[in-house]
C-alpha cells in the first residue's frame, strides 16, 4: 500500500480485458501505455495500435470505419467538426500555389474556410456554378488540383450530377471532393461513383441528435493517410466521447433518414400547394419517398417573415439541421451570412428563404404547424 497521495492515483482498477461489453466502451484516455521499450518501439514499427489519442483512438477509429463502410470507401478519418474534415481533405490535396474550383453555392462556413483561411496559405479558389459544367471546365487552370462540391447543396438543395462531375475531373486529371452531409450515405454514395474524397459534417445526420460536433472524411486510402497526418499535425481530432456518441447516433441513420425524408417529402408536397409560399426547393424528382430531409421555402410577399418564425410553436429556430426534432433556420442571418449579398442574391438566397430541417414527428403535425404559422403571419 503506497501513501494516500500515490494510492489515490493508482488504485483505480483498469478493466480486466477481455470484458465482452456489447458496445465498445469509451476510451476516454489521452494516451495508451506500454510495458517496456520493446513494446513502445513496436508501435512505431506498426505492431501496436494506439499511442496517443490525438494520433488515434479506438472510438474515433470505430466511427471512421463505420462511415467509410457505409460510403463503400476503403478508409476514413474523424475530425473535430465538419469544417476541420473539409480542411484536412483539402490540405491533403493542395499546397501553396495550387488552385481549387469550388461550387459557388457551398455552405457559408466552407466558403469562408476556402476564401479567408486557405487563401492565406497561398491556395487560390475560383467559385463557379456547378450546375453549369461548362463553367467548371472554363475555370480549370494549369495549377488546378481539386474540384469541390456538395451532393445536395445548402440551402437550395441543388442535386449535383456526380457522374458528370467525376467525368470532368477525370478528363483534367483532378481530384474530387464531395460534401455528402445533406444526402448522407443513405441516399447517395459519391465514392462508388468515382469521387476521391467524401466529407461529412457528422454534427448533422451522422450523429443525428444535435448533441455532438464532429466530422468524417472517407475515400481513397492514400489520400486519407495524408489527411490523417493533417489532423494529427493540426490537432483537429475529435474527442473519444464525441466519437462514441456519434457512432451511437449513426446506428439509427437508416431509420431516421427513411422517416425524415418521407416527412420532408410530405411537407414539400403540401407547401407547394400553399399560395403564400413563393418557392419550394426540394429534390422532388429524386425519389417518391423523399430525397433528404431538408425542405427550403421562399415565403411570398404576403407573409411577414418574422411573424412566421414567431408562430412556429414547438418547431425551434436553430442555426443547424438534421436533428430528430423539426427545426428551422434563416440562411441569410446565419449559415449564409458569410456569403456576400450579391452572391446570395444571384443564388436566390433572399431574406424570405427559410430552411426547414424535418424531423421524425408525425408528418401531419409537421404540415399543420407550418400551414398555421404561414396563415397567422399573413399581412
Ligand atoms: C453541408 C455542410 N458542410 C459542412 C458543414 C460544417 O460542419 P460543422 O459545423 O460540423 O463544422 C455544415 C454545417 O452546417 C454543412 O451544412
Amino acid at each position: 500500500m503506497a501513501r494516500f497521495e500515490t494510492e489515490v492515483l493508482h488504485n483505480v482498477k483498469k478493466g480486466k480485458l477481455p470484458i465482452k461489453s456489447k458496445v465498445t466502451p469509451i476510451y476516454q484516455t489521452t494516451a495508451f501505455t506500454f510495458s517496456d521499450l520493446d513494446e513502445l518501439e513496436g508501435y512505431y514499427q506498426g505492431q501496436g495500435n494506439y499511442l496517443y489519442s490525438r494520433v488515434g483512438n479506438p472510438n474515433t477509429d470505430e466511427l471512421a470505419e463505420a462511415v467509410a463502410g457505409l460510403e463503400a470507401a476503403p478508409a476514413g478519418v474523424t475530425t473535430s467538426s465538419g469544417l476541420s474534415a473539409i480542411m484536412a481533405g483539402v490540405l491533403a490535396i493542395v499546397k501553396n500555389g495550387d488552385h481549387i474550383v469550388a461550387a459557388e453555392d457551398l455552405y457559408g462556413g466552407s466558403f469562408q474556410l476556402l476564401k479567408e483561411e486557405l487563401n492565406q496559405f497561398g491556395i487560390e479558389v475560383t467559385f463557379v456554378a456547378f450546375n453549369e459544367l461548362e463553367q467548371v471546365e472554363a475555370a480549370i487552370k494549369p495549377n488546378t488540383k481539386l474540384l469541390y462540391t456538395e451532393s445536395i447543396t445548402n440551402p437550395l438543395l441543388r442535386v449535383q450530377d456526380i457522374e458528370e462531375f467525376v467525368e470532368i475531373a477525370k478528363k483534367h486529371e483532378l481530384i474530387t471532393l464531395v460534401d455528402n452531409t445533406f444526402a448522407t450515405p443513405y441516399h447517395c454514395q459519391p465514392y462508388t461513383k468515382g469521387v476521391d474524397l467524401v466529407v461529412h459534417s457528422a454534427t448533422k445526420y451522422i450523429g443525428g441528435h444535435s448533441d455532438v460536433t464532429a466530422g468524417v472524411l472517407v475515400g481513397r486510402a492514400d489520400l486519407i493517410e495524408k489527411a490523417r497526418a493533417k489532423v494529427v499535425n493540426l490537432g483537429t481530432n475529435v474527442s473519444p466521447i464525441e466519437a462514441w456518441l456519434t457512432t451511437r447516433g449513426l446506428k439509427t441513420l437508416a431509420l431516421r433518414m427513411e422517416r425524415q425524408s418521407k416527412n420532408a417529402r410530405a411537407l414539400a408536397d403540401a407547401l407547394v400547394k400553399n399560395p403564400a409560399v413563393k418557392n419550394v426547393y426540394y429534390p422532388f424528382e429524386q425519389g417518391e419517398n423523399g430525397y433528404g430531409a431538408i425542405v427550403t421555402i421562399e415565403l411570398g410577399n404576403t407573409v411577414d417573415v418574422n411573424e412566421f418564425f414567431k408562430n412556429l410553436s414547438w418547431v425551434k429556430i436553430a442555426p443547424t439541421l438534421a436533428g430528430v426534432e423539426t427545426s428551422v433556420s434563416h440562411p441569410v442571418i446565419t449559415s449564409h451570412r458569410a456569403l456576400p449579398q450579391e452572391a446570395r442574391d444571384a443564388l436566390g438566397i433572399t431574406f424570405e428563404v427559410v430552411r426547414i430541417s424535418v424531423g421524425i414527428e408525425h408528418a401531419e403535425d409537421v404540415i399543420e404547424i407550418f400551414e398555421q404559422a404561414i396563415a397567422s403571419a399573413l399581412k
